[in-house]
């Protein structure tokens, strides 16, 4: 028996550090155990000569006391990784509350939708799933428009006298307004709208538009012109300026095509402006004679103008998506971009 190991294994012993319970009863085992080190030593002092005896004995006793509160002092001091067991101390910092955030297109909607309630218009709301008469029969379409083809409508039971189908724009809550409300009426009506289109880059099966409608004595062209000018400027820009290109809708005469000047390359020509200097913004009219008539409203004593316009353009104006469907895909790289968004 060499007094070296007693000191080496004491030393050792002083020294022992441990990560997980594991470890500590592994050390207990290689030290204490019925083959253990320590064990071992003893077997060996049964040998040593008498005279020496006394020699050994002591620091051998004292290196098992050593080891075994060594031993018991690491059981109660270490504690297990989080994997291996419940975490128990409180002073970790928590886990990150992950925050959802708006779709560009709701920031849009709520944008329009606060912009018209300061001119003193309410929101009105109609439904997707509507008939034949409010999307086309009651605004003036020709029973052989194309719009009502199956190519460009979903039919949910076609070939009945007023089909039922998915809405192709909200223009249809303008008839449910003037069904419903007293006159004057000034609504403003967002919602979803659904066209049988293959998906691709500038073209999507489901959308969103917002129409607005004014019905009252005496309202006229004009009216619509500083309305949509009003409207732009609260949009995009005080120094925004609008054009009014002459079109056609069934529902409106005159009808109307606007633009607002690019506001990014403010009307010098980029490539979102294609080189033009105006962005088209929306469609526009005073509401036809024959629409007011269809929902009980006295053409002769009342005029109006109304307008609708598509969100997911708005908001492409706005941020310059170059695709739609990235507005339909959630990919959270693309959600995440709008975070702290809120005004242009
Ligand atoms: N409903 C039209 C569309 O979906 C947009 C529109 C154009 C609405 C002119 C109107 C309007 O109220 O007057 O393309």
């Amino acid at each position: 028996m060499k007094r070296e190991d007693i000191d080496r294994l004491l030393a050792e012993v002083r020294d022992l550090k441990c990560k997980s319970q594991k470890e500590v009863e592994a050390a207990r085992v290689r030290l204490l155990g019925k083959k253990g080190e320590i064990t071992a030593l003893f077997e060996e002092f049964r040998t040593v000569a008498p005279e020496l005896k006394k020699e050994f004995g002591r620091p051998l006793n004292e290196l098992k006391q050593a080891a075994q509160a060594r031993i018991d002092e690491l059981k109660d001091s270490v504690v297990e990784e989080a994997s291996d067991g419940p975490v128990n101390d409180l002073s970790m910092p928590g886990e990150p509350f992950v925050l959802g955030s708006r779709h560009p297109v709701s920031i849009v909607r709520q944008e329009i939708v606060d912009i018209f309630r300061k001119f003193g218009y309410d929101v009105a709301e109609g439904p997707e799933i509507e008939d034949d008469y409010h999307v086309f029969e009651a605004l003036n379409f020709p029973p052989n428009h194309p719009a009502r083809d199956m190519q460009d409508t979903f039919f949910v039971s076609a070939g009945h006298l007023n089909p039922i189908l998915l809405r192709t724009h909200t223009s249809s809550v303008q008839v449910r307004s003037m069904e419903t409300m007293d006159l004057p009426i000034r609504v403003i009506c967002p919602g979803r709208v659904f066209r049988n289109e293959a998906i691709s880059a500038r073209a999507h099966c489901i959308f969103h538009q917002v129409e607005g409608l004014y019905i009252d004595e005496n309202v006229t062209f004009a009216d619509l012109k500083q309305a949509i000018l009003l409207f732009a400027r609260e949009m995009f820009g005080p120094d925004t300026q609008i054009r009014m290109r002459p079109s056609y809708f069934p529902f409106t005469e005159p009808s109307a095509e606007v633009d607002v000047s690019c506001n990014i390359c403010h009307g010098k020509g980029c490539n979102i402006c294609k080189g033009t200097g105006w962005l088209e913004i929306l469609g526009c009219g005073m509401v036809d004679p024959n629409v007011l008539e269809a929902s009980g409203i006295d053409s002769k004593k009342y005029s109006g103008f109304a307008f609708g316009m598509g969100l997911e353009r708005i908001a492409m104006l706005k941020w310059r998506v170059n695709d739609l469907r990235h507005y339909f895909e959630n990919d959270m790289r693309f959600l995440h971009e709008f975070e702290t968004a809120t005004e242009v």
